[in-house]
């Protein structure tokens, strides 16, 4: 995941809260958005399609698109409904899930 990104706060978070995101650690601001802070962070690619494993990111940020899904502690969900809370363990759905 690159450092940069072309997402900008727009304002400063209080507390930065770890987060696990496949494995890697990110400092996240505690409470806000969790597909904004994500975006921020420089992650470009939330999940992959099922059928042809192509990548997707958030679009609508209102929980219409479902293109913000990711995995958190087992259970999949939008990113775009939830605030960051400290050590969510986030998993990048990859490719085919049902065999
Ligand atoms: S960005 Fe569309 S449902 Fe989350």
């Amino acid at each position: 995941m690159p450092a940069d990104s072309p997402f900008v706060a727009l304002s400063h978070p209080e507390r930065l809260v770890p987060v696990q995101v496949d494995g890697k650690e990110l400092m996240l601001p505690e409470g806000e958005n969790l597909a904004a802070s994500l975006l921020a962070a420089g992650v470009r690619s939330f999940r992959e399609t099922p059928v042809s494993g192509a990548p997707r990111a958030p679009f609508c940020m209102m929980g219409a698109c479902f293109d913000c899904l990711v995995e958190i502690d087992g259970i999949q969900r939008q990113a775009c409904m939830l605030s960051v809370t400290e050590g969510m363990d986030i998993t990048r759905p990859r490719g085919a899930t049902h065999g």
